[in-house]
């Protein structure tokens, strides 16, 4: 049934906009099978949408890749909510999504890519796969990015690593949306840091969290909700503490991991900006541009990408990292009903329910855009289930 027709069936009343938290997915329509979009039908929209624009098929596919990769796991504000952004970015030439990234500096375990302007999951595939390539003969590699674009989600690039058996990291820095701790204005990006694991079997620790309190991406999905945010995530226009997500949004002020009282939050970000727009000499810190906003300026993102081989440390690192992770999860709870979780549990579980019905079940507000964005592209609307 195409998207139009099922349209209809929802109230004028906006139903809740998934939340990772929970991983809800709307799924009280999904048992009617009515509104659960396939993952392949949902990446063939996004593939198409890029393609008609010119992309060409090998980029199309990592993009469509990157986005529904996050939608799987539940990280809705990572998904198709940013595929007009991306799309605008491209008709507005403020990226060249066919430019091809290019090995500017290389030692044996190391590579300082030129981006080209190109698209930021382009340029991260890329630069994860020669990371891998190098670690897999020194043991460790690092390979950072200039001249990027918004990247989509961390884990994206670091479980790519773990699912070839290596210990996979990703730091991004973005526009700047975090007041240091102590300040009264921005300088640094939500800046996320990602390490993804192997342990034994197809068990895994995949850790993936922006450096500020929360990413900007949640408070919008918060404001579309018409859900308040805690105090510790934002300030308003003047610097103080809110729990209104729309004040938030308008000011782009957002609180460090661990609130303004603690400086770590503002550490961690210092250091993805060391190992990502700083050593690659891309825009840093206050300098790098708002994305959306209207400027001629290239994003110049700086990411960067570690690979590490455990086969050239101790021999059972998976093995000691299952030990390690199974204790936890076999911890006495706080509340017996919420087990304790490892980092990707969250997602892993998230993934295995979008898997058993057979698809995402997405919002209104998503749907209408992928309306808006068929009509005006020409591409065939996306099918339920
Ligand atoms: N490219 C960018 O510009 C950009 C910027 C910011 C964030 N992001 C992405 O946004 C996503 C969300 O970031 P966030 O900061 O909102 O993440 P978050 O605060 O939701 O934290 C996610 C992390 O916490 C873990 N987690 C969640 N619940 C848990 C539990 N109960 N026990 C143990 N671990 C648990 C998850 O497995 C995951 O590793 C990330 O994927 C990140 O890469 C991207």
């Amino acid at each position: 049934m195409v998207f139009s027709k099922v349209f209809k069936l929802f109230t004028t009343k906006a139903l809740a906009v998934p939340t990772r938290g929970t991983g809800k997915c709307n799924n009280k329509d999904s048992k009617t099978n009515e509104n659960v979009v396939p993952l392949n039908e949902i990446h063939r929209f996004i593939r198409e949408c890029f393609e008609k624009l010119g992309v060409k098929k090998e980029n199309a596919l990592i993009m469509a890749d990157g986005l529904v990769a996050a939608d799987h796991r539940g990280i809705f504000s990572h998904g198709l909510s940013r595929l007009e952004p991306y799309l605008n970015d491209i008709t507005n030439k403020r990226c060249d999504p066919n430019a091809c990234p290019k090995i500017m500096m290389e030692s044996a375990s190391t590579a300082a890519v030129n981006g080209n302007n190109g698209l930021g999951a382009v340029i991260g595939v890329f630069c994860m796969d020669l990371a891998m390539k190098k670690a897999s003969e020194t043991g460790i590699a690092i390979v950072v990015a200039n001249g990027s674009n918004h990247f989509g989600i961390n884990m994206f690039y670091t479980e790519r690593a773990a699912e070839k058996g290596f210990i996979g990291m990703a730091f991004t820095n973005t526009s700047p949306v975090m007041v240091p701790a102590g300040a009264k204005d921005v300088c640094l990006g939500t800046n996320p840091i990602s390490i993804s694991a192997p342990a034994e079997g197809k068990d895994r620790m995949v850790m993936d969290l922006a450096t500020t309190a929360v990413s900007f991406g949640k408070i919008e999905t918060y404001r579309r909700n018409k859900q308040q945010i805690p105090l510790g995530w934002g300030l308003d226009e003047t610097g103080k503490e809110t729990t209104d997500p729309e004040l938030v949004v308008k000011s782009r002020k957002l609180m460090p991991l661990g609130g303004n009282v603690s400086y770590k939050g503002t550490g961690f970000a210092l250091m993805v900006e060391c190992l990502s727009g700083l050593l690659a000499d891309a825009a840093y810190g206050p300098n790098v541009r708002q994305w959306g906003q209207k400027t001629d300026k290239p994003a110049n993102l700086g990411h960067g990408f570690i690979a590490i081989d455990p086969e050239k440390f101790p021999a059972g690192f998976q093995k000691r990292l299952s030990d390690l992770l199974n204790y936890i999860r076999k911890m006495q709870p706080v509340d017996p009903n919420q087990p304790v979780l490892v980092p990707g549990d969250l997602e892993r579980k998230i993934m295995e329910k979008i898997n058993k019905q057979g698809g995402i079940v997405y919002t209104p507000t998503h749907m209408s855009m992928v309306e808006k964005v068929s009509k005006e592209l020409g591409v065939r609307t996306v099918k339920f289930k």
